[in-house]
């Protein structure tokens, strides 16, 4: 697991605010009502991390979330104490329920094989009832990949983090990418340390997607999500198709 997600789990509020989601969390819900048939009411969210999508999705579903991560499920719990929180793998993780919509947000990108990507679509295609949708919304396709740098970060009193995120691509002909982040983590005495931690991500093309999502026994097509101004997203929309008819 990246350290961001373990040792440096606490720091998580520090790197993402909920605010940051606020505009984009109403395209995600117009997407997830679209994305199967009515009613759209509960909503499985894989890999919720921090809850901070939950803390605006909550307000128009009944929201479950999964998570791996101990201090990542800890601070959603903060958040969103009204929610249903469930420590679990996305490749491995049955509840033992159904429900109308499953989303998996920037958590996709860790399925950094087809063989784990096949699984997640399989535990989100076992959580949906007939007829229910899943969004599926990985950073990047292999065609719409970019090399890039972010940075950001915010202060709580006198702790604070800064981070800069530097994402690219060794291998084009593989399955991953990678993320390189350094953070600067300023403790409330004052010390500053730096600490360096790598994501490998998964990269698949767009037929890879409808291959992966076609064999999981979904109706997939894919959505451009607007994020913001002038910057877009190509988002899968999955559909499982009703029950087989008896005769
Ligand atoms: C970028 S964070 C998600 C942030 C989230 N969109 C939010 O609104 O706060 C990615 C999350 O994916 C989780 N994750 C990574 N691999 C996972 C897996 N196999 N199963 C469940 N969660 C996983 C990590 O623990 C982490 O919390």
């Amino acid at each position: 697991m990246p350290k961001l997600y373990d040792a440096l789990a606490e720091w998580w509020p520090l790197l993402s605010a909920p605010f940051e989601y606020e505009v984009e969390s109403k395209g995600w819900r117009r997407c997830l009502v679209d994305a199967g048939d009515e009613p759209a009411q509960t909503l499985l969210e894989l890999g919720s991390g921090g809850g901070n999508n939950a803390s605006y999705l909550k307000r128009d579903f009944e929201l479950t979330l999964v998570d791996l991560s101990p201090g990542m499920l800890a601070h959603s719990r903060r958040l969103n104490p009204e929610c249903a929180h469930h420590e679990g793998d996305m490749r491995s993780v049955r509840l033992g329920a159904t429900f109308d919509r499953v989303f998996i947000h920037d958590a996709i990108c860790y399925m950094a094989t087809l063989e784990d990507l096949h699984r997640t679509l399989e535990t989100a295609f076992l959580h949906l009832r007939p007829g229910g949708g899943m969004i599926v919304a990985p950073d990047f396709v292999r065609e719409t990949f970019r090399p890039g740098t972010e940075h950001g970060g915010y202060d709580d009193g006198p702790r604070g983090l800064r981070y800069l995120e530097w994402t690219w691509d060794p291998d084009p002909s593989d399955h991953t990418y990678i993320a390189d982040y350094a953070f600067l983590l300023r403790e409330a005495d004052g010390r500053v340390r730096v600490e360096h931690d790598r994501h490998v991500e998964g990269l698949f093309s767009r037929n890879e997607w409808r291959q992966v999502l076609g064999e999981a026994g979904f109706e997939a097509r894919t959505v451009v999500m607007n994020l913001e101004d002038d910057v877009t997203l190509e988002v899968f929309s999955a559909r499982r198709p009703d029950a087989l008819p008896s005769w």
